[in-house]
């Protein structure tokens, strides 16, 4: 709706909690999926698209014990009454999707998602955040956690990424995890009057959340907790066995921690997180994963076990902002075209530059011929081609070299591409 005259319209912002993200660093966010792209690529994984949104029934599944489920879900109804939310994390719906479409096993996916979180913002904590993540699902062969692992190593590796640890944990097979489950809950029941207040509600029915508490008190009692690394059945220890043989080959140093037990309750057997040292603790892990073999059974599928992780794009870019990684590369092209003569010229010969590949920009709002070198000068152009009255009565374009002092060339109109072309790749 039009603003009536004199009255002066809000000026929005962003909503809490979210960013926009603006040339150049957009251009650090293109490289970035491209390196994942490529690592996740040359392993065989392809590309999963899904909605945003989901019944919320679906992530509902990530477990009543999560806070993202309890307190943070973006959920909805939509004009036909269907509770839906916005997705809070990937792994669901592609496990959804795997339900839907069976496809063939083990079927090994990447993902670029926006993710929303109803949290409290803060530095490197985002009410919509990026996630790139992978999902390997329809085997339990540890040598698919040791690949997602080693694949999500090899991704921060390939951003120039150094200062990172992996902490690496298994929950155990699903009978390991309950038994577990209860019996930290006995031991913290002991232990009540010592946690923290705000901790003592969750030993009940959500122990492990006790677990990743970061309340000084809770942190102190926990310490000398039961570790699910002492209670693991064979199988799963076989299994723990395995996946750090696997990683000890491949060169992926790691450190077990057996209080990891990550933000989500679907986690069984392997579970790790990538931290950055130069983040603070609070908001440093830059991506964390895990097995999750009974997810499809619990989103309605046939059991089908599955391995994968996630790794929030934001805090990558923190890390790399403190490691000096993934700096901006000012995105300049090759050619600006300069046109005096009323635009459609110019106009022209930048899409002929253009449909032959080269990149190119012009000026625009027919301004003079000073305005549009500072421009063709400030956009890090090597070359300017520059159209005046003289050059389109005799057919002919000004070259000029940007970089050699403003060295000056005439071209034949129809031999600028060629004659560009040439200059761009001496
Ligand atoms: P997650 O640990 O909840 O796991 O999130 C993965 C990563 O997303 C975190 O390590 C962090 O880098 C980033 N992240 C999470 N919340 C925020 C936030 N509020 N602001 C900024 N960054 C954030 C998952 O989401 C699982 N789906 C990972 C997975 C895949 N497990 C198995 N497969």
């Amino acid at each position: 709706m039009p603003v009536a005259s004199g009255v002066v319209a809000e000026l929005f912002q962003a909503p809490k909690g979210t960013r926009d993200v603006l040339p150049p660093e957009s251009d650090r966010w293109q490289r970035l999926v491209a390196v994942f792209a490529g690592v996740m690529g040359r392993a065989a994984y392809g590309l999963v698209q899904s909605p945003m949104f989901e019944d919320i029934g679906v992530f509902q599944r990530l477990g009543e014990g999560t806070e993202v489920v309890r307190k943070e879900m973006y959920d909805f109804y939509d004009k036909g009454d269907r509770r839906l939310a916005l997705r809070p994390e990937g792994t669901a719906s592609v496990v959804r999707a795997f339900n839907q479409h069976r496809p063939t096993v083990p079927w090994k996916v990447w993902y670029l998602t926006p993710c929303f979180r109803y949290e409290e913002p803060q530095a490197g904590r985002f009410r919509q955040h990026h996630q790139v993540g992978a999902e390997a699902i329809g085997s339990a062969d540890p040598d698919l956690d040791i690949e997602v692992i080693a694949l999500q190593h090899d991704f921060y590796r390939a951003l120039g990424l150094s200062h990172l640890s992996l902490r690496l944990n298994s929950m155990g097979s699903p009978g390991d995890r309950q038994a577990y489950a209860e019996r930290l809950a006995t031991w913290l029941g002991q232990r009540l009057g010592d946690l923290d207040e705000a901790d003592r509600a969750n030993v009940a029915d959500h122990p492990l959340r006790v677990l990743d508490s970061k309340r000084e008190r809770t942190v102190a009692v926990v310490a000398d907790a039961p570790r699910i690394t002492d209670h693991l059945s064979d199988e799963a220890a076989a299994h723990f066995a395995r996946v750090q043989a696997g990683l000890d080959a491949l060169g992926v140093a790691y450190e077990i921690d057996s209080r990891l037990v990550r933000g989500l309750d679907y986690y069984t057997h392997s579970t790790w997180e990538f931290a950055a040292g130069a983040l603070t603790s609070a908001q440093n892990a830059v991506g964390g994963g895990g097995r999750y073999d009974g997810l499809a059974e619990s989103l309605g599928g046939k059991p089908a076990p599955g391995v994968g992780f996630g790794a929030g794009i934001e805090r990558i870019l923190l890390a790399a902002d403190a490691e000096e990684a993934l700096l901006d590369t000012a995105a300049s092209v090759d050619v600006f075209v300069v046109d005096v003569t009323g635009g459609g010229a110019g106009r022209n010969l930048t899409f002929e530059l253009r449909r032959n590949g080269i990149s190119a920009d012009r000026a625009f709002d027919a301004r003079s011929m000073k305005a549009q070198m500072k421009v063709a000068d400030r956009s890090g152009a090597r070359l300017a081609l520059l159209v005046g009255e003289e050059e389109l009565a005799a057919g002919t374009v000004t070259l000029r070299d940007l970089r050699s002092g403003g060295s000056q060339t005439a071209l034949a109109r129809g031999d600028v591409v060629h004659e560009v072309a040439a200059r761009l790749a001496r």
